[in-house]
């Protein structure tokens, strides 16, 4: 029987990435949807769940993506209001590569040294990637800062965490390389998840800061966001401090996006978001 992955995207159009992945992931057949929302998947979800045997079930499964967090998490609640006893399949929820994405670089940095009671501070953290390595850096034991431009922003982001997640992040406004240098001052945890091609800090804000034990820098197009450093860096020790670099542990969050997809069909109730993702990457990792 074909494996079957519906792609629900809640962009106008669905992620090549992720049809990609769920390829390589294990999928014989990625049908893509794009331009989803609560309102118009009631047949398509219905489509899901009626039509194969209870022991089939599990060939078929629902991955949900996009640029917009807050719209996957909404989309991934609504998916599973339509299911019932004996009527599911699995689901998973990486908008963007919101979960696979931190939680490899969260695991990385939990391989490579204590989280618990730390103070960790995630630059840029109001996207999809930031959002959920917050949670991830909390849900460790972390005491996290997300910084923004924008104070609204980051309260805003803190705000929706707290509702998802039940953890407190403080919200702080950088609105520059020097803000942020200064927001990193009493930081032992860096994680960079600025957009992508945005340098956050120069190799001085970091360098010479004794307090910082580890960094990670989500972003890999040049420039990248910790200058100083390098996207290639796999736990590199520099200036003392050890180094993740976007591609240094993008292999992980390759493998582990992959790994997801093939849980998918091993039954049909999976349920895959920030959690269960970063158990599985640290079991990788
Ligand atoms: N390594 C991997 O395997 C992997 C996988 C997926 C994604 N990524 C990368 O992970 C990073 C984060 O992804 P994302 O989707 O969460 O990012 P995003 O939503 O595009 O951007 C994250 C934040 O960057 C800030 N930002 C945007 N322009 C800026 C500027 N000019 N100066 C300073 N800050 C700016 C914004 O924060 P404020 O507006 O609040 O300041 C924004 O919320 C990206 O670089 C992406 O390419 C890496």
């Amino acid at each position: 029987m074909k494996k079957l992955l519906f792609q629900f995207d809640t962009d106008s159009y669905p992620s090549t990435f992720d049809t990609i992945v769920a390829y390589d992931g294990g999928a014989d057949q990625v049908i893509s949807f794009g331009g989803l929302t609560p309102s118009n998947i009631t047949p398509l979800v219905e489509g899901t769940i009626f039509t194969r045997a209870p022991k089939d079930k599990k060939n078929t499964a629902i991955f949900i993506g996009g640029s917009n967090m807050i719209a996957g998490q909404e989309l991934f609640a609504a998916v599973q209001k339509h299911f019932f006893p004996g009527f599911q399949v699995s689901v998973m929820l990486d908008s963007n590569g919101c979960n696979t994405t931190a939680a490899a670089g969260v695991a990385k940095l939990a391989s490579s040294g204590t989280i618990a009671g730390e103070k960790a501070v995630v630059l840029a953290g109001t996207g999809p990637v930031g959002q959920r390595a917050a949670v991830l850096l909390a849900l460790e034991g972390a005491d996290v800062t997300i910084t923004s431009r924008h104070m609204a922003r980051a309260e805003q982001t803190c705000k929706e965490i707290k509702e998802r997640f039940k953890v407190n992040i403080t919200p702080l406004e950088a609105v520059d390389h020097n803000a942020r240098g200064d927001a990193i001052k009493n930081a032992n945890i860096v994680f960079a998840t600025g957009a992508a091609g945005i340098e956050l800090l120069r190799a001085e804000h970091w360098q010479n800061n004794n307090n910082i034990k580890m960094i990670a820098d989500a972003n890999a197009t040049p420039p990248i966001g910790i200058g100083g450093s390098d996207m290639m860096d796999k736990g590199q020790d520099r200036h003392g401090k050890i180094i993740w670099g976007a591609i240094g542990f993008g292999t992980l969050k390759l493998a582990l996006h992959q790994h997801c997809i093939a849980k998918l069909f091993e039954e049909n109730n999976q349920v895959l978001d920030a959690e269960q993702i970063f158990t599985l990457a640290k079991a990788m990792a």
